[in-house]
């Protein structure tokens, strides 16, 4: 329920297609999804690498580093990691608007999280990205060594442990990130943005 009343709303004077005119290339959100150790951050941060490289217009959203600032007040309740993906959704519509290719790397377990980020935005500017890594794959490589803490109790809530994980029916890429190369996922992507002629 919004809490602000006598507020309108300012249509600014350079629109989001002027940006991407300019820019010479579209804008989307590439919502990266999967559990803790599939290798959102890793992908995500290389498809970034990639697009600047290219002179692209990007930036990366990612969940430990949001979760410093912006949402540090958010814990890992269902309540609040639903908070914390609609405040992502609403900061990855500014950077779409303002002609950017963001990425967002955040476990986002829930569907209905993510399918009210999806609805935020106009068709085909929402891709979501399945990081599909086996629980098992996740939990050997376990690069913060969290899964041993949530094993051990020391960890409420721990998606795959004993928090859900819902994964998407429809994603617009799914990458088995136990079976391609950093590499390969990068090409994949960039090869779904060519072909939606984002690129
Ligand atoms: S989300 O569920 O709200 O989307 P987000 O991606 O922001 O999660 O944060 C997940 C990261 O927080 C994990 O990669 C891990 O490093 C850390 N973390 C700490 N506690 C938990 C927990 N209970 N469940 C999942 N991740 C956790």
């Amino acid at each position: 329920m919004a809490k602000s009343t006598n507020i309108t709303w300012h249509e600014a004077t350079i629109s989001k297609q002027d940006r991407r005119i300019q820019n010479g290339h579209g804008s989307c959100v590439l919502w990266f999804t999967g559990l803790s150790g599939s290798g959102k951050s890793t992908i995500a941060n290389a498809v970034s690498y990639e697009l600047f490289r290219q002179s692209i217009n990007e930036y990366v959203l990612d969940g430990d580093n949001i979760r410093h600032g912006l949402n540090k007040d958010l814990g890992f309740t269902e309540h609040d990691r639903s908070e914390n993906i609609r405040r992502i959704g609403e900061v990855a519509k500014l950077f779409v608007d303002s002609g950017k290719i963001v990425t967002t790397a955040f476990i986002s377990p829930f569907r209905s999280d993510r399918d009210q980020v999806r609805a935020l935005f106009d068709e085909g500017e929402f891709i979501e990205v399945f990081i599909d890594c086996p629980l098992e794959e996740c939990e050997r490589r376990d690069p913060k060594k969290l899964y041993e803490k949530a094993r051990r109790g020391e960890i409420k809530d721990f998606t795959g442990i004993d928090s859900p994980y819902e994964p998407p029916e429809r994603p617009e890429i799914t990458i088995h990130s136990d079976q391609v190369s950093v590499e390969e996922a990068v090409n994949q992507v960039l090869a779904y943005l060519r072909d939606k002629h984002i690129l």
